[in-house]
């Protein structure tokens, strides 16, 4: 099932991007630190993935503190402090109960607004995303802040290099406001969709209700991360292109139109071909998963806080992303005139003190 939003008929009022922040925890780790105990190689890991480096969070270091240091850079970004609703995109909560939203909103002191949690894995971002836009076009809050956070070193297997090497972990932020689709930041589309026939691409398979956390334990091997990578390297593909072009469809844009290329950084490859099928030059397709693998739902937000200081006001913006689910989406965007310019994704910084 898909959904969509974006029509121009609907009105004036629109949700427009006010501030971004990205935050990646401790040392960048080298493809090389893998070569001693996994039968893989820097040069595999580039040639396959494209990743050069990843952060992973150290032992008392859980997602909402990633999403905090990341959104307070987004809220010092857009200027002003308060929202009215903080969604949290992420498959490596603090803990499976509560959701880790409501920390993260008080922790900021963002007082008694509504807090929850969106699990769409790596497409997580983009479905928070929506979920934001549409309240705010629809009127049910001014301002909110949406992250993709996760730690997914959390729950990889140390010794699967299937995926071992491909993930990282960190956090990405962004504040949206309630303005005028003519606006430079304004949110002209969206688009999401699932298909729950291929849950099994991509999954946890313990410590739910369908393998208990008990059961779970004597094997031990389930409560990790599992993915058939070939299967989702072609689904990934198809659904972000196809994704792409609806939204692209939506507000007009031919492939000269669009200046970004904005997609769920998971294999230089991936970006490539979708860029491909979009008929969008390669190099119009930001890469930021060099330096940080793939951050599943911190994935796009955290792209772009590293490259805002480099995006020009205005900039036409196609954001896409697929992850477990299956799930997948699109948005179509501009980028704002930010207020300031605390977007960077620097590691050494203290935002992790609460
Ligand atoms: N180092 C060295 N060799 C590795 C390896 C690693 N880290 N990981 C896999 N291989 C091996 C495989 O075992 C296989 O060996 P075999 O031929 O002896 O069986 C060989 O490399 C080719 O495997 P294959 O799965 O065909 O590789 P690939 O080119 O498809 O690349 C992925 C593997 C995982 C990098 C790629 O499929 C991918 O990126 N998939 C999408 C992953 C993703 O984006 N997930 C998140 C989406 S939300």
């Amino acid at each position: 099932m898909t959904t969509a939003a974006g029509d121009r008929d609907r009105g004036t009022r629109a949700a427009v991007i006010a501030g971004i922040g990205g935050y990646v925890p401790g040392e960048a780790i080298p493809n090389t630190a893998f070569e001693h105990r996994l039968d893989t190689s820097d040069e595999w890991i580039r040639q396959r993935t494209g990743i050069g480096f990843r952060h992973f969070v150290s032992a008392g270091t859980a997602t909402s503190d990633l999403a905090v240091a990341a959104s307070r850079r987004a809220l010092a970004s857009a200027g002003e402090h308060a929202v009215d609703m903080v969604i949290l995109a992420t498959t490596t909560p603090d803990h499976p109960c509560p959701a880790t939203a409501p920390s993260v909103a008080s922790r900021l002191g963002l007082g008694p607004v509504p807090a929850f949690d969106v699990a769409a894995v790596c497409s997580g971002f983009l479905y928070a995303l929506m979920l934001a836009e549409s309240t705010i076009r629809s009127g049910g809050a001014e301002r909110v802040l949406v992250v993709g956070a996760d730690s997914f070193s959390t729950i990889l297997d140390p010794g699967d290099r299937n995926t071992a090497v491909i993930f990282g972990d960190g956090a990405g932020a962004m504040v949206l406001r309630a303005g005028n689709r003519d606006e430079d930041g304004a949110v002209l589309a969206t688009h999401l969709g699932s298909d729950g026939g291929q849950a099994d691409l991509i999954m946890v398979p313990g410590g739910g209700s369908r393998e208990r956390t008990s059961e779970s334990a004597s094997t031990g091997w389930n409560r990790y991360f599992t993915m058939q990578g070939k299967r989702v390297f072609e689904a990934a593909v198809a659904a972000m292109s196809e994704s792409a072009a609806s939204v692209m469809g939506r507000v007009g844009w031919t492939p000269a139109a669009v200046d970004r290329l904005v997609a769920h950084q998971a294999n230089l490859r991936i970006l490539r071909s979708v860029s491909y099928r979009l008929g969008l030059p390669a190099e119009r397709a930001l890469v930021h998963l060099d330096r940080v693998g793939n951050t599943s739902a911190a994935s796009i937000p955290l792209a772009l806080a590293d490259a805002a200081q480099r995006i020009g006001a205005g900039e036409r913006m196609i954001l896409t992303a697929f992850g477990g689910g299956t799930t997948w989406g699109a948005a179509a965007v501009t980028w704002p005139h930010l207020v300031s310019s605390h977007s960077h994704t620097g590691a050494q910084d203290d935002s992790l003190v609460s």
